[in-house]
């Protein structure tokens, strides 16, 4: 058995397996990541390869310190520790120029590299004791829904790791806000729970195009991405005898309940999803949320899961 609760005892073996190039499962606030030493060639390849996971696709370093920005990235500006004060640790990756200690196997060939500190404890241990940037991408398969608590982990990754920390379910549900600041104007990538308003207070100007009009500029947003096996159809309201996700009372198992606050909506959409995938639906129908500034993250990831492409 290789799943364990995250004693002191067991978060030390994970850190020994990281440093030495093994593969863990670890939680983050937003999503379980398979985590691996950064540094590490050969354990960056292999999580490429347990994801089946295109080799031009960045994973995320995950760091300890704001100081440790300057220990993968080139040129840090100014506004980057400004935005780190306000939003780490947390749901917040930022896109930095990188260092040449950074492996090109862990940036997709590219020279930036995406950097962010978690909130969860786990995970800030890990990085800890382990001495190392953390690579994490989420904790399933390529194009698959990211597991927001173990039980929602492919067995195939669960198979193919050394460890796996069970943290529980994940509290932020939704990957983070990654955040391009070598563009000008600076970009959002991917939203997430830090919203565009969140980062434009603390920068003071407004942000670039949004995610849909950059797909090209990072490699990993496919337009299909975060998504089930079943068909989503979008409905105004679910029918009677429709599988899916509800804003009103749900008639049955097939149909689940959604919080109408976007927070609590992003912290059960995945493992909604997962139950009905689960059930065999050939369908799951989603009445759509509000389409107001905080919902556009969640709107973004029914939009990739939604899609055929
Ligand atoms: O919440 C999260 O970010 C989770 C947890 C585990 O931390 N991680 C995660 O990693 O979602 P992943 O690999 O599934 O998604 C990373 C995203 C991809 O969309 C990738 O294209 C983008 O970050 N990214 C990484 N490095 C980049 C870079 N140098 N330039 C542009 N985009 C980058
Ligand atoms: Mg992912």
């Amino acid at each position: 058995m290789k799943i364990y609760e995250p004693t002191m005892e067991a978060m030390n073996q994970a850190s020994i397996l990281i440093k030495d190039g093994g593969i863990v499962v670890m939680p983050t606030e937003t999503v379980y990541g398979l985590a691996c030493n950064a540094l590490n060639v050969a354990a960056v390849k292999r999580v490429f390869e347990i994801k089946q996971r295109p080799a031009d696709n960045p994973l995320i370093l995950h760091i300890a310190e704001p100081t440790d920005l300057r220990v993968y990235s080139e040129f840090v500006p100014e506004v980057a520790y400004r935005l780190a004060e306000r939003f780490w640790p947390g749901p917040l990756t930022m896109v930095l120029p990188k260092r040449a200690v950074v492996p090109y196997e862990a940036t997709g060939g590219l020279d930036t590299v995406a950097l962010r500190i978690p909130r969860h404890f786990v995970s800030l241990t890990l990085i800890r004791l382990s001495g190392c940037a953390i690579a994490a991408p989420s904790a399933n398969l390529f194009t698959q829904l990211s597991p927001t608590s173990v039980e929602d982990i492919n067995h195939q990754i669960i198979d193919s790791v050394d460890m796996v920390l069970d943290g529980g379910p994940c509290q932020v549900g939704l990957e983070s806000t990654v955040l391009d600041l070598t563009t000008e104007p600076f970009q959002v990538l991917r939203p997430g729970q830090v919203s565009r308003a969140d980062i434009q207070a603390v920068l003071g100007q407004p942000l670039g195009s949004s995610p849909s009009e950059v797909i090209r500029k990072s490699p990993g947003l496919y337009r299909r991405h975060y998504a089930p096996r079943a068909q989503i159809i979008f409905v105004d309201k679910l029918r009677s005898g429709m599988p899916g996700l509800t804003f009103s009372v749900a008639e049955n198992e097939d149909q689940i309940h959604m919080p109408l606050d976007p927070a609590a909506y992003a912290s059960v959409l995945y493992g909604s999803l997962k139950k009905l995938d689960d059930r065999g639906h050939e369908q799951i129908g989603i009445e759509l949320p509000p389409f107001s500034p905080e919902w556009e993250a969640i709107h973004d990831r029914l939009k990739k899961a939604s899609s055929t492409l």
